[in-house]
């Protein structure tokens, strides 16, 4: 293995591409702040017990996907691999439900980590935006969180995608569900491991992938048939809600999230570009949730984005968001004094906002207009001894490529104007 190498199931985002993923994660992030959701932040880590209760003492990413660690101290971590099970815990430890505007809004944007067996689209480190609405039961608010999501992903250029919808009832019906699939899946022929899991969560032996499986599958009760009168009607507005919205969905009855904390609404975003792993968003109503973790009642729903897939998926539908260049105009010094000089208008020029760099290294003509072709700056101001002499730079139009003296003090002034 090369010195250089990230480790298994990482990679670094690096510069150009690197814009793109800042580019994804505003465009998620900016229809959820002008809906009023609150940026909060949560430490990378959390104890194990969080994630063992909140997602789930049978799920994949509890039993085989944490990262954890004992610390000297003795504490037991792990590091995070979601999102909502931290908010929650953050939200409650700050006593946000109790300041009496509820539902509690807040967006989130970062790392999480499941050790998890690396394929195309999954890693061991990836990066979410997420979303939650905390303390509220309102199928207008389910509806929001879906709206906002398919706005974002509309608003990127993404068309390939699909938005699933399926309710996993409340504490009143699911039970009752839950028993007739276990006597269903007792009755099949399944093996030692899928029938222990059929005992543990038997909703997510329905997500098997094997083809056998499945094909005994055929015929399982499904949960909608057992759904309660107030999951019913609260289901059937979420999907009104929805489609007075324009937003499209599909009726996934055999639709069951990776985490255990779900509740009546739950649904994903799955985009056709990416192959196996499909779904780049998911989320759903988590009423349960708050008291799993020692918490009040406090019924909640949201979703997290994930920003490496939405990329992924802008890649198969060939987009090419439309990032601007970093860098406006770019210094070129021909000798000792235009540098300092120039390095003094660039210094200037980042203070009224304009986005400048510099060809360091002592370069010669050639050399220093090479990085400023590479920069992608649309002006380069470059400067000799002769031009300073005369109280001028030249202010070269990179697109044009025609060129004009402009008097030094009036630089930042005329670079401005030009941009604006
Ligand atoms: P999740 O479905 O586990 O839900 O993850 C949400 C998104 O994160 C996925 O759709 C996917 O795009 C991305 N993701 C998950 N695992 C990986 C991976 N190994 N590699 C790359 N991307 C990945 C949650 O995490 C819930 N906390 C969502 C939620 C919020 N539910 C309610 N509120």
């Amino acid at each position: 293995m090369s010195t250089f190498q990230a480790p298994k199931g990482t990679y670094d985002l690096i510069p150009p591409r690197s814009a793109t993923f800042l580019a994804v994660r505003d465009a998620i992030s900016t229809p959820v702040k002008n809906a009023g959701y609150g940026y909060i932040e949560t430490p990378g880590f959390e104890n194990v017990e969080l994630f063992s209760r909140g997602v789930g003492e049978s799920t994949d990413i509890v039993t085989k996907e944490m990262y954890t660690l004992t610390t000297k101290g003795n504490d037991y971590l792990a590091l995070r691999p979601e999102g909502t099970a931290s908010v929650l815990r953050a939200a409650l430890q700050a006593n946000l439900h109790k300041q009496g505007n509820l539902p509690v809004k807040l967006w989130y944007s970062g790392s999480y980590y499941r050790y998890e067996r690396q394929q195309a689209g999954r890693y061991r480190h990836f990066s979410q935006v997420g979303a939650e609405a905390i303390g509220a039961e309102d199928p207008a608010l389910d509806a929001e969180l879906i709206i906002l999501a398919d706005q974002a992903y509309r608003t990127l250029g993404l068309r390939n995608f699909r938005i699933l919808l399926n309710s996993l009832g409340d504490k009143e019906c699911r039970p009752v569900y839950r028993e007739a699939l276990q006597t269903f899946l007792r009755g099949l022929d399944l093996d030692e491991e899928t029938l222990r899991r059929a005992e543990i969560n038997p909703l997510r032996v329905l997500d098997d992938k094997r083809a056998d499986v499945q094909k005994q599958l055929v015929g399982a009760p499904v949960l909608t048939d057992y759904l309660c009168d107030a999951c019913k009607t609260y289901h059937a507005e979420v999907r009104e809600l929805l489609t007075a919205a324009g937003v499209a969905f599909e009726d996934d009855v055999k639709l069951v999230r990776g985490l255990d904390y779900y509740t009546r609404t739950t649904f994903e975003f799955v985009h056709g570009g990416l192959g196996s792993q499909s779904a780049v968003g998911g989320g759903g109503r988590y009423d349960g949730l708050s008291e799993m973790i020692g918490g009040p009642a406090l019924p909640s729903v949201g979703w997290a984005l994930g920003v490496d897939r939405t990329v992924l998926a802008l890649e198969a539908e060939g987009i090419e968001l439309d990032v601007p260049s970093a860098t406006s105009v770019f210094a070129v010094p021909l000798g000792e004094e235009a540098r300092r000089v120039l390095f003094g208008k660039i210094t200037e020029l980042r203070k009224a906002g304009v986005a400048a760099d510099f060809s360091y290294g002592g370069k010669g003509l050639k050399g220093a207009m090479k990085d400023a072709n590479r920069s992608g700056a649309r002006y380069a101001v470059v400067a000799g001894e002769r031009d300073l002499a005369e109280g001028v730079v030249q202010l070269k139009d990179m697109e044009s490529g025609e060129q004009e003296p402009v008097a030094l003090d009036a630089l930042v002034e005329a670079v401005r104007a030009k941009l604006a």
